[in-house]
């Protein structure tokens, strides 16, 4: 009998609690999610393909193996499940960098602007804007907003440069970003393609113009990893936070994968992450996220309307 190791038991009780519970878990293609976690996932995606299954699935408990932004989207979408997030402590450090006061106060200085919202944001944050998008749909967002309309794109201000080249309207930024791809540098991505001059570069929105400016490519987290299993090219260098290269190996393992930082993780929330807190999780039924009605219904119009333009 093939002897079973502490990664098969969990998994195995992971498992065994997730039918009992009729629970689902979704996980996020990087966010702190370590390999095993995504490998016991129903369901792995990128922002948006979260917020579709969690609006779609009728599980009674959703756990979310992602940063807290995202299970309390799924939160906002789901009144009548239970949304469990196994690490209270997993947060975004763009997320944190706005607060709903900050979102009104521009909104007192650009009266009749539309707020888009980036999902890395809070529930109450949400709550104040006209309609969130993602790094897959920033750019149809904007695009469905009539021309003569000012537009406030808040928090993260790289995305919102991006979207700004891309579409050609000048958005009024906040000066938000990922601290977590503020680390990838031009010059370090340079080096990178001199090394490897054949590859093909994929890059994040949350990267700095400067580093966007040197991909082929610039996708979000799933767009990266449909456009690795695409390409014909061998080598690819990635523009991420580097927990994506799990999914990325995996479904690719003839190719490589060189992140263009080494560094650039949330690494406080994978050292906290693992498979146990996933167990604990469905065990005691840890950490509900709930969020009140008086901030849900607002937040849950600026998400649903973001997902009527995504179908
Ligand atoms: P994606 O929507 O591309 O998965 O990005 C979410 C994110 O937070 C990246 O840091
Ligand atoms: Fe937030 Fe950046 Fe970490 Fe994504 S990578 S969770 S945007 S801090």
């Amino acid at each position: 009998m093939p002897v079973l190791t502490t990664e098969d038991r969990l998994v195995a009780q992971i498992k065994r609690l997730k039918t009992e519970r009729q629970a689902i878990i979704l996980a996020h293609n990087y966010h702190y999610q370590v390999g095993e976690i995504q490998d016991v996932a129903d369901f792995l995606g990128d922002s948006l393909e979260l917020s579709q299954k969690a609006a779609q699935t009728d599980a009674k408990v959703i756990v979310f193996c992602g940063v807290h932004f995202m299970a309390e989207t799924a939160a906002v979408l789901c009144p009548d499940q239970t949304v469990l997030l196994p690490d209270l402590s997993a947060g975004c450090g763009m997320s944190e960098m706005i607060t709903a006061e900050e979102v009104r106060n521009m909104k007192a200085e650009h009266p009749g602007a539309v707020v888009v919202c980036y999902v890395n944001s809070s529930a109450a944050v949400k709550a104040e804007s006209d309609i969130c998008c993602t790094s897959s749909n920033a750019v149809n967002v904007v695009r469905s907003i009539p021309e003569d309309r000012e537009i406030i794109f808040i928090p993260d201000q790289y995305l919102g440069d991006y979207v700004t080249r891309k579409t050609g309207r000048k958005l009024i930024l906040f000066n938000g970003y990922c601290p977590t791809h503020f680390r990838i540098m031009a010059s370090e991505l340079e080096a990178s393609k001199k090394a490897h001059p054949d590859a093909l570069v994929l890059a994040h929105p949350e990267c700095t113009p400067e580093v966007s400016a040197l991909a082929d490519q610039v996708l979000s987290t799933s767009g990266i990893c449909l456009e690795s299993q695409k390409t014909q090219k061998k080598e690819i260098i990635v523009a991420t936070e580097t927990g994506i290269l799990h999914r990325l190996q995996k479904e690719n393992p003839t190719k490589s994968f060189v992140p263009a930082c080494s560094w650039c993780d949330c690494a406080h929330m994978k050292v906290n992450n693992n498979l146990e807190k996933v167990l604990w999780s469905l065990e005691e039924m840890r950490y509900p996220v709930e969020v009140p009605a008086s901030i849900r219904v607002r937040a849950k119009s600026a998400i649903d309307r973001m997902l009527e333009i995504s179908r």
